[in-house]
């Protein structure tokens, strides 16, 4: 037999390629097989499950001479792990041999493979500067990949693009995330760097569809986790404000459990695509109001207003307000429109309701829940009894995505509290001019 050498199963000779030639990927490679008659194959199997050849769009096992007396299968090895018939463990060949498969069914054979069996990664790590960074970490929004290479890697750019496109079905657009990202609404610019430039996206998150131009908004796809866990925190009858809601990712399945909805952002994108969600979603027009205005606006009038009609209602009923606000370089800040909201204190005996506020933040440093803790609590200006913090990301190196969750009291919203010792602090612990959000 043809002596198999352990070659890497990666392409050759296509190191610095900038325009991509899928031609260059063809390689001859001689792999180990094993022949085994067609009625054996399954005992054989489990043994060679671990030494497959796998390559994409690639059948290890396969048929020779179908319909003839003499058919047979051929199960390619990867020769990485077998390069010969002792490589096997003593156990496997014993097992082997027992189905009567000897040293003589184990050959090799040259195969032909080309840029349709490389996986992208395969691609990049041939093509790409060694021991450098290679493309990683890239998310994928609706048909949309969207990356944020290294300078090392933009003469690359369009050949990672294209790969990309071929490789992974269900991407048609590929972006690079410039270095400016919208400090008000949280979009960033993006070049597009293969497919069509097409920007509008449909994406499933939290058994509702969203859809949106992510040129235009915010959406990250590494919060669907996070969205998942406030709503588990929702009932039904509960009443939901959500000050920064983007396009929707708390407010419409809140909406659809049932909740009543409030739902603000101050980008006229988002509240478009909003708007579009909650049709969409079917979302019952009774359960959801939608607004469009500051985030101080949103907690002076509209939520004050609330309350107050709460509390000159009649009847009182049980059910939980809840506040989210996710907008964590900023969301801090608006947390000191609570303190003192309500005047008129004559309400206050009225007042029977739990309100808790969910405010994200980012903090940096050796102890994000203390970090995150006292950043809320400058902020708001007054004692808070019985924080909760939770982790929520890491976002880059050395900053933390957090979220603090505290009620908000009869108290606080009346004003009826203990000051905090310490004026609250002029400098700005956030972190605003940063891209990796
Ligand atoms: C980080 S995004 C969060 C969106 C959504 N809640 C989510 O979880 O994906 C923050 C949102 O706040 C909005 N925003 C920024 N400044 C605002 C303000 N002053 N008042 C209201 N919304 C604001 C932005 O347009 C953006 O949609
Ligand atoms: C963010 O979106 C707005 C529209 O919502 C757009 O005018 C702006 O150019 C975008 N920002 C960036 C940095 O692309
Ligand atoms: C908020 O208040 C409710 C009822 O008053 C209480 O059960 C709950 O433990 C409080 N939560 C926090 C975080 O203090």
């Amino acid at each position: 037999m043809t002596p198999v050498l352990p070659v890497a199963l990666l392409p050759i000779g296509v190191r610095g390629m900038k325009v991509l030639n899928r031609q260059k990927f063809l390689r001859n490679v001689v792999v180990p097989i094993l022949k085994v008659s067609d009625e054996k194959v399954s005992k054989v199997t489990p043994i060679c499950k671990n030494y497959l050849l796998k390559l994409d769009s690639f059948k290890p096992v396969q048929t020779l001479k179908p319909n003839s007396e003499n058919s047979h299968k051929i199960i390619h090895l990867n020769p990485e792990k077998i390069s010969q018939w002792m490589d096997f463990q003593d156990s496997e060949r014993e097992i082997l041999q027992k189905c009567g498969i000897t040293e003589k069914d184990f050959d090799s054979k040259e195969i032909q493979i080309t840029y349709e069996n490389f996986k992208y990664d395969a691609i990049f790590k041939a093509v790409l500067p060694e021991n450098e960074d290679t493309v990683s970490g890239f998310s994928q929004i609706g048909h949309i990949i969207h990356l944020n290479l290294r300078d090392h890697l933009l003469d690359y750019k369009q050949l990672i693009g294209e790969v990309l496109i071929d490789k992974i079905k269900t991407c048609s657009t590929v972006v690079n995330k410039n270095n400016i990202i919208d400090n008000t609404y949280r979009n960033f610019s993006m070049e597009i760097i293969a497919g069509e430039e097409n920007y509008i996206v449909s994406v499933k998150e939290n058994n509702c569809n969203f859809r949106f131009d992510f040129s235009k908004v915010y959406w990250n796809p590494r919060l669907s986790k996070e969205h998942e866990r406030i709503l588990e925190y929702l009932k039904p009858g509960d009443v939901l404000f959500d000050v920064f809601c983007g396009v929707g990712p708390f407010s419409i399945p809140a909406a659809k459990r049932k909740c009543k909805v409030f739902a603000n952002d101050l980008n006229p994108d988002s509240f478009t695509w909003l708007k579009f969600n909650a049709k969409q979603n079917k979302v019952d027009t009774k359960l959801f109001k939608s607004y469009n205005m500051d985030g101080k606006d949103f907690i002076c009038k509209t939520f004050k207003d609330f309350v107050i009609e709460l509390c000159k209602g009649e009847v009182q009923k049980e059910f939980k307000i809840h506040v989210t606000m996710n907008l964590p370089a900023m969301a801090v800040e608006f947390l000191k429109h609570f303190k003192g909201l309500l005047e008129d204190k004559s309400l206050m005996e009225k007042f029977h309701y739990e309100i808790i506020v969910y405010v994200y933040c980012f903090v940096i440093g050796d102890d994000p829940y203390k970090n995150a803790e006292e950043l809320v609590k400058e902020n708001i200006g007054c004692q808070i009894d019985n924080l909760h913090i939770f982790y929520v990301r890491n976002v880059s190196p050395k900053k933390e995505m957090m979220r603090v969750k505290f009620n908000l009291t009869k108290s606080i919203i009346f004003g009826e509290i203990q000051e905090l010792e310490c004026e609250p602090p002029q400098k700005k612990i956030c972190i605003e001019k940063d891209i990796t959000d």
